[in-house]
């Protein structure tokens, strides 16, 4: 794992919103995993602001989103796919059509979730993946005692997870039970994972990603299998690790160095 430390939660995501840049420049037709959550709104925001300042394209893009809410319409100001409009996509030049989430309000969730997975296999597989981190270790909705070979599927979501989303509903019973989200085998498909985590709720569970051992418990902590992750932090998320020491050394700043 490649672990930046950053400054401020500010510049964690202008880093992370750089990286996306950077595989889109690259690639003009790269397929990127995205996520939604509040972690996501500012490096969204630097995403649209770097696509204004430069001169690329996300016109050949496609991107398919890590999670869906199960029941709600896409017109559901809780929704990701509304979030996703409102955040991101409205901003760039990405083809909506080329934009993909899962559907929550499918007839037949399981048969929606296996057509989803295919669907990243059509398109031969995730370019990069942002990811963001829940406080009980969750990347997607992969939730605690997810399998580490799962894969796109129907998934009950955690009471910590219902609490922290409440925010984007009125009461807390409003907050959907369930939703599909990519398995974690589905993830660590991806070509190039890029996690990013601030604030000091998530301290912990950085630790237990990057340092504790490998297990279903922490199911980021899979991001150890996993070749080409880049871990960006904030120091308050970065705070309670053991060899912090050791990452500020080898990235100063949360800078790349070059040998
Ligand atoms: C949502 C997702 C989740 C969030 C995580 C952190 O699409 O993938 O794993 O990234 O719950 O959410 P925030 O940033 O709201 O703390």
């Amino acid at each position: 794992m490649k672990i930046l430390i950053t400054d401020s939660a500010n510049s964690a995501a202008q880093k992370a919103a750089f990286f996306m840049q950077q595989f889109v420049i690259d690639k003009p037709n790269a397929v990127l995993g995205l996520a939604t959550g509040g972690t996501m709104l500012k490096v969204y925001h630097h995403m649209i602001e770097f696509f204004k300042a430069g001169d690329f394209s996300y016109a050949n893009v496609q991107s398919f989103n890590l999670d869906e809410y199960v029941g709600l319409a896409g017109t559901h100001p809780a929704s990701y796919r509304y979030y996703m409009n409102e955040n991101l996509f409205q901003h760039i030049d990405i083809n909506i059509n080329n934009t993909h989430l899962p559907n929550g309000q499918s007839d037949d969730l399981p048969a929606e979730a296996n057509r989803y997975e295919n669907a990243i296999h059509q398109a031969n597989g995730l370019d990069a993946i942002l990811l963001g981190l829940g406080k009980n270790g969750h990347i997607g909705f992969n939730e605690p005692a997810s399998s580490l070979a799962s894969r796109t599927r129907l998934k009950t979501l955690a009471k910590s997870t219902r609490e922290a989303n409440m925010k984007y509903f009125k009461h807390i019973d409003d907050v959907p039970k369930y939703a599909i989200t990519m398995g974690i085998k589905t993830i660590l498909e991806a070509k190039n994972c890029i996690l990013i985590a601030t604030g000091e709720s998530k301290a912990q569970a950085v630790v237990d990603m990057i340092e504790g051992p490998m297990s279903a418990n922490c199911p980021a902590s899979a991001l150890q299998m996993h070749e080409y992750t880049t871990v960006i932090l904030d120091k308050a998320a970065a705070s309670k690790l053991k060899n912090l020491d050791y990452y500020h050394y080898v990235h100063p700043n949360g800078d790349e160095v070059n040998l």
